[in-house]
């Protein structure tokens, strides 16, 4: 948008082209011109079936549909239902939720979560650290509340993670303020399907110890928004114990979200959790969630709370739960397989890839691939440094045939420089 006329834009950018809804426009438009089993439409940030249709975990519809109407209807506490609060500790850290002062406050969905712990814990002015390659609303948050976002290189040049960048940003970031939020969005990072090692974990907290020293705040964020669906739940839940025992200047917050692992994307329900050191520090997350919380959104969904309470406080529904998405989780874990093997086969070098919804294939001039893989009926979104492609909203063999056509396309877009 050149100029705004009534609204002000400070800081943030208003208007202006939406990469993935183009791009999503004009599959749906080729749908409709040569049928969906043409076209590859890897534009969609969420878990569809073979045919193109949402996946929703019907497990979690039956127990929706037998609320009652005042769970629909009432009030919610704005930190959200108790019993609520306690499921989500459960759904984060399975058996094993840890020592210390664990507080949780409702959110609409792991959005929320991300929002308030800039808002309650880093000042107007302040730089927030993540990676280079990140979910793209995270610069929209910062911005809207006054903040911005700076990022270090994920990955060095042997396709790991890049300690050096990561200890160099935050020191300069601490250089300049005296508190600041770190955001580490794992497993199953979007958008290159990363997971954190445990050694790239004990990277990361020696150098917020080093960085904190006596004087400055880190709050670690944890954007653990894919965990349901990266792979083994207690394998994937492993690196939660190394958050506990930090240095009580250091702050290890959690933004939980139901929207992928039990397909209640537009129910909007989330949580923020703290591993607080002290109970007065647990104390203050929960006053300060509520506040913040309170002058957004205000009361969360109740009917959403309550079906994850019922799900966790009943042993039997839980089991059919985890089986159905098990089952889901088998699908986009053969999706992502095909995927490396037809890149093996055909040279494409991708960002390291675990598990989760999205593969990213770095190249220079992303726009212009993308437009050049529209002439094969695939459609994918460019993001700065690349192509994103959403396995999880294509068949495994529409998986199989994406990276011939990649290599393809970017050799067009290099030749015709
Ligand atoms: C990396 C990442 N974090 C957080 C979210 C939050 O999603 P929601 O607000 O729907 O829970 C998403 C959703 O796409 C995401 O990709």
């Amino acid at each position: 948008m050149a100029q705004l006329i009534m609204a002000q834009a400070n800081g943030r950018t208003i208007g202006g082209p939406d990469k993935i809804f183009g791009v999503s426009n004009l599959a749906k438009a080729r749908i409709a011109q040569i049928g969906r089993e043409n076209v590859v439409n890897s534009t969609i940030g969420a878990l569809l079936d073979d045919d193109g249709e949402l996946i929703v975990l019907s497990s979690v519809v039956d127990v929706l549909k037998n609320l009652s109407p005042v769970d629909y209807a009432e009030y919610a506490p704005i930190a959200g239902i108790p019993s609520y609060l306690e499921a989500v500790k459960t759904a984060v850290f399975g058996k094993n939720i840890p020592q210390g002062y664990v507080e949780a406050c409702f959110t609409p969905g792991g959005t929320g979560a991300i929002r308030n712990a800039v808002s309650c814990y880093t000042r107007p002015g302040d730089a927030v650290l993540t990676s280079d390659w990140h979910w793209s609303p995270y610069r929209t948050i910062m911005t809207e509340q006054g903040r911005s976002l700076e990022t270090y290189t994920l990955f060095d040049e042997n396709h790991r993670f890049n300690a050096g960048s990561f200890d160099e940003k935050l020191k300069s970031i601490l250089s300049r303020q005296d508190e600041t939020v770190v955001i580490i969005n794992t497993p199953a990072h979007n958008p290159t399907g990363y997971t954190f090692t445990l050694s790239d974990w004990d990277q990361v907290i020696t150098s917020l110890k080093e960085a904190a020293g006596d004087t400055k705040k880190i709050v670690l964020l944890a954007d653990i928004a894919y965990l349901d669906f990266s792979g083994d739940a207690e394998e994937y839940r492993a690196f939660l114990p190394k958050l506990s025992g930090l240095p009580e200047n250091i702050l290890p917050l959690i933004a939980f979200s139901a929207s992928k692992g039990f397909t209640m994307y537009g129910m909007r329900c989330g949580a923020l959790l703290c591993l607080a050191p002290t109970p007065e520090i647990a104390d203050e997350f929960k006053a300060a969630s509520s506040v913040a919380s309170r002058a957004s959104w205000s009361n969360g969904n109740r009917a959403a709370m309550e079906t994850i309470a019922r799900i966790f406080n009943d042993k039997e529904l839980l089991d059919k739960v985890t089986r159905e998405r098990e089952h889901y989780l088998d699908v986009l874990i053969r999706r992502g397989t095909a995927f490396m093997d037809a890149a093996r086969s055909a040279g494409l070098s991708m960002c390291p890839y675990d598990s989760g919804f999205f593969v990213t294939i770095p190249c220079r001039d992303a726009d212009a691939v993308s437009v050049e893989l529209q002439k094969y009926d695939i459609f994918a979104v460019p993001i700065g440094g690349g192509i994103r492609i959403a396995i999880c909203a294509i068949s495994e063999e529409k998986c199989r045939m994406i990276p011939e056509k990649m290599v393809a396309a970017m050799n067009a877009v290099d030749q015709a420089k």
